[in-house]
């Protein structure tokens, strides 16, 4: 793009937004089931706009000018800090800065003589590891139980050492939906005398309404002694638009841990709770008012809905031919395998019929796989959707696996990614079918046959590659 020589009209911007949005995946209506959360209640959404628009240029950089944002923020807070046990919060962008700065406060409390380091489950989000790669902390891995999918705190224990600054749980992981044994977790770290964090991203706002709605929960907050912080997404189960999070601490000393201050400049003062400095106030417009036009009713009935919604559709894939969940997650995120059909296929299967299922690739034993999250709107269409995945799955078990071209993997592993040029790699991706130029709705089977194929770090050069191509 060019800049326009002469402003244009907003309702010419409008219309050209709707046709760069053309091939987006739909954010509305259960049909996508990763990345966006739907209440299937548009009058919540629209409050939530209306308020975010309100708020849109209103700088949180300076709580002194700008006094609604504390009191708002500490609504937001207050509510989320309510529901789970306590604690002292900042409002946040998303689970990443929520964790980001979990680890900075987990990092400058911890007095190590070696390099800091954090014990972290093999199925925690990658936040942890960019947190680590950020913040200059060295991470642990710990693996998890092959059937259940759950940590192991025997595992936790054995990973803890001299240095280790924080201990990490997830309620629940992303990749399968199952809660780690927080309070063994937790207890064990207590008694190294070590913080623990509880990833409760996806959980957060979630699991109180499924276990008020009946479903069986057991305590993962900083109620459980020796939690030490937690993690909250309202982006995600909060159904607040993008850019909202909490991230709570059991001890106020510990969130100033969190907190930054520089005096070092001939220029304003600066006092940053987080890792942004200038930024809107509009995504916490936006949770206040979800908060708001929701209320406990609200929450606890999408509880109600989404819960029967997981349950029908953990029943439901069970039951087709070839088809397994894995685990058996309390929550509302449901995995499924396979060992007759390829996965990736499935999902390019569905795609095809307008809907998304995410693909997960293989990793530390666990087989590739197929992610979908369960939100307040997935309920009307839960029917539709099972017989889309066994319509797909039909298919994929005709199409038979992905096919890779001879030599590819071996290629592409051997690659020096550095000096390779960025036309050449584009050849490369079009010799596998993916058009990176291209638009629309790509068949995927393959590049993530590709890509499950190879180890992690290669996986990471190409995915870095791809992006830095996207971008050109
Ligand atoms: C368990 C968990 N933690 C953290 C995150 C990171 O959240 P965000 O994408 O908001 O940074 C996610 C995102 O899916 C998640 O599932």
């Amino acid at each position: 793009m060019s800049l326009p020589d002469k402003g244009r009209s907003t309702e010419e911007l409008l219309a050209e937004i709707t046709r760069l949005r053309r091939d987006d995946l739909p954010v509305r209506g259960g049909k996508v089931t990763a990345y966006v959360y739907d209440t299937g209640r548009p009058e919540v959404h629209e409050a939530a706009a209306r308020a975010y628009f309100e708020m849109l240029e209103v700088n949180t950089l300076d709580p002194t000018a700008f006094p609604s944002v504390v009191e708002m923020e500490k609504q937001v807070v207050g509510a989320v800090a309510e529901l789970l046990g306590g604690g002292w919060g900042i409002f946040t962008s998303g689970g990443t800065e929520s964790i980001m700065l979990a680890v900075k406060a987990a990092r400058d409390s911890g007095k190590t003589a070696g390099r800091p380091r954090m014990a972290v489950p093999v199925t925690a989000h990658p936040a942890f590891h960019k947190a680590a790669h950020y913040l200059g902390v060295v991470v642990d891995a710990v693996p998890v139980d092959p059937v259940t999918f759950r940590a192991s705190p025997a595992a936790v224990e054995a990973a803890i050492g001299e240095d280790t600054v924080l201990v990490v749980a997830s309620a629940p992981s992303y990749p399968q939906g199952v809660i780690d044994p927080i309070s063994e977790i937790a207890a064990i770290a207590a008694a190294r005398g070590v913080p623990c964090h509880v990833d409760a991203c996806v959980g957060g706002w979630l699991l109180p309404w499924l276990r008020e709605a009946g479903a069986n929960v057991p305590p993962f907050d900083l109620s459980v002694p020796g939690v030490t912080s937690l993690s909250c997404d309202l982006h995600k189960f909060g159904y607040s638009p993008k850019g909202a999070s909490v991230v709570l601490f059991a001890d106020p000393a510990l969130r100033r841990r969190a907190y930054f201050a520089s005096a070092s400049w001939p220029g304003y003062t600066v006092i940053n709770a987080t890792v942004q400095s200038s930024k809107s106030a509009g995504p916490l417009g936006g949770a206040w008012a979800t908060f708001q036009a929701l209320g406990r009713e609200g929450y606890l009935e999408l509880g109600r809905t989404t819960l029967a919604a997981a349950r029908t559709l953990r029943e439901g894939i069970a039951k087709i031919p070839g088809l397994r969940v894995l685990g058996d997650p309390e929550s509302a995120l449901v995995a499924f395998g396979s060992d007759e059909v390829d996965v990736f296929v499935l999902s390019d299967e569905a795609r095809k019929r307008g809907w998304f299922l995410q693909p997960q690739l293989s990793y530390a034993g666990i087989p590739a796989n197929i992610h979908i999250t369960v939100t307040g709107v997935t309920l009307r269409g839960v029917e539709a959707m099972l017989e889309v995945i066994a319509e797909a799955a039909e298919a994929a078990r005709g199409r038979g696996p992905a096919r890779l071209p001879e030599g590819l993997v071996e290629l592409i592993a051997e690659l020096d990614l550095d000096t390779l040029d960025d036309e050449t790699f584009g050849e490369l991706a079009a010799s596998v079918g993916v058009d990176l130029g291209g638009s629309g709705q790509p068949e995927m089977a393959v590049v993530n046959a590709v890509l499950d194929a190879l180890p992690a770090d290669r996986r990471e050069a190409v995915l870095i590659r791809f992006l830095s191509v996207i971008y050109s």
